[in-house]
């Protein structure tokens, strides 16, 4: 894992693109605000309250930075941004739920604070938000392409709960889980940047490919930090996933290599033992194995974007598959 420097891609990143998208993020940011606020009372409390404790807005980015080169942004692409946002937003909810996770964004997650059940009904709405959202666009060929997003996160978060501590888990079971769960609706956003800024059906198809590859790479390095991030920087309490049994790569790979792991891996193991298994998998070598998967999906994210230089421009999104890989947080 890279730490972060003047060489990496994410300050090449800022340094070169953040002037081009820091007004549409802020655009994206009153409306979500809005929509959030929306119910009023309790409900819109505890919406506003997720979007209030931040995020990367990595998913409105990707819709932004997958427009056809010169498209001038409008209310259509601003409507796909904040609901893949949206949708974003409510599978965190409903997910943090599902894991027992207390902390999201550096703050109490929504059930820690206001229980499970107005957790569910803010995700419900949240979600529903999204598709009125885009739908008001007119354009169901885009509520189509969220719709199956969403349809995999379900599908992808539920195998989750089911493969919960099956550590004879095949590696083909867990990369489904993370297309499902994850690159999914990464694969939307750039569908939607592409489609409703009039791209050609192969720059759209590419730009599905190029969402789907750096979403894998997200989710294998989120699963990685879980083992080598600290809870402060990731906003989120690390070694989440060995408290709640789900078993990814990283575990896989190490439990293939010191087998004695197994003994360790109790019903819901306490802190000192999250610690050292924490600790032994990576003396296993399992993260660098884990990266090298990622290097490979950022390496067909990369191409996907060359492949479509000619309608997209190709540069910001190189360094954003690359950022996939090499984040902290
Ligand atoms: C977290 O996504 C969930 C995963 C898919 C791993 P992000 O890391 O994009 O979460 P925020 O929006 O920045 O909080
Ligand atoms: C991603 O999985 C969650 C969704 C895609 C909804 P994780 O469970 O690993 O995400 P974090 O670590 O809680 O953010
Ligand atoms: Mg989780
Ligand atoms: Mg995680």
């Amino acid at each position: 894992m890279k730490s972060t420097g003047p060489e990496y891609a994410q300050d090449q990143f800022k340094a070169g693109y953040q002037d081009r998208f820091g007004g549409f993020l802020a655009g994206c940011e009153e409306r979500l605000t809005r929509i959030s606020h929306g119910p009023g009372g309790r409900l819109g409390e505890a919406c506003a309250l997720t979007l209030a404790a931040g995020g990367k807005r990595l998913r409105p980015l990707l819709v932004f930075l997958t427009t056809k080169k010169g498209y001038e942004v409008d209310e259509r692409i601003y409507a796909a941004a904040v609901a893949v946002e949206l949708v974003h937003m409510a599978s965190l909810v409903h997910d943090d739920i599902l894991d027992g996770a207390q902390l999201r964004r550096g703050q109490p997650t929504l059930a820690a604070r206001y229980g499970p059940l107005i957790g569910a009904a803010a995700g419900d709405y949240l979600f529903a938000s999204a598709f009125k959202t885009l739908a008001a666009q007119g354009v169901p060929r885009a509520v189509s392409m969220l719709a199956s997003a969403s349809l995999g996160l379900s599908r992808g978060e539920f195998a989750q709960m089911e493969q919960a501590r099956d550590h004879r888990l095949p590696v083909e079971a867990y990369l489904m889980r993370c297309r499902l769960k994850t690159a999914g609706l990464f694969s939307a956003a750039c569908s939607l940047g592409s489609l409703l800024s009039g791209c050609r059906e192969q720059t759209i198809s590419a730009m599905s490919g190029f969402g789907r590859s750096v979403g894998m790479a997200f989710q294998i390095t989120d699963d990685i930090l879980d083992f080598a991030g600290e809870s402060a920087e990731l906003g989120k309490q690390a070694g989440a996933d060995l408290r709640d049994g789900t078993v990814t790569m990283p575990l896989m790979i190490g439990l293939e290599r010191d087998t004695s792991l197994a003994g360790l891996l109790g019903v819901e193991p306490r802190d000192p033992v999250v610690a050292e298994i924490c600790r032994r998998v990576r003396d296993t070598g399992a993260l660098d194995d884990a990266a090298k998967e990622t290097a490979r999906h950022v390496a067909q994210a990369q191409d996907a974007a060359r492949a479509a230089a000619d309608e997209i421009d190709a540069e910001p999104l190189i360094l954003i598959a690359e950022m996939a890989a090499e984040r902290k947080k």
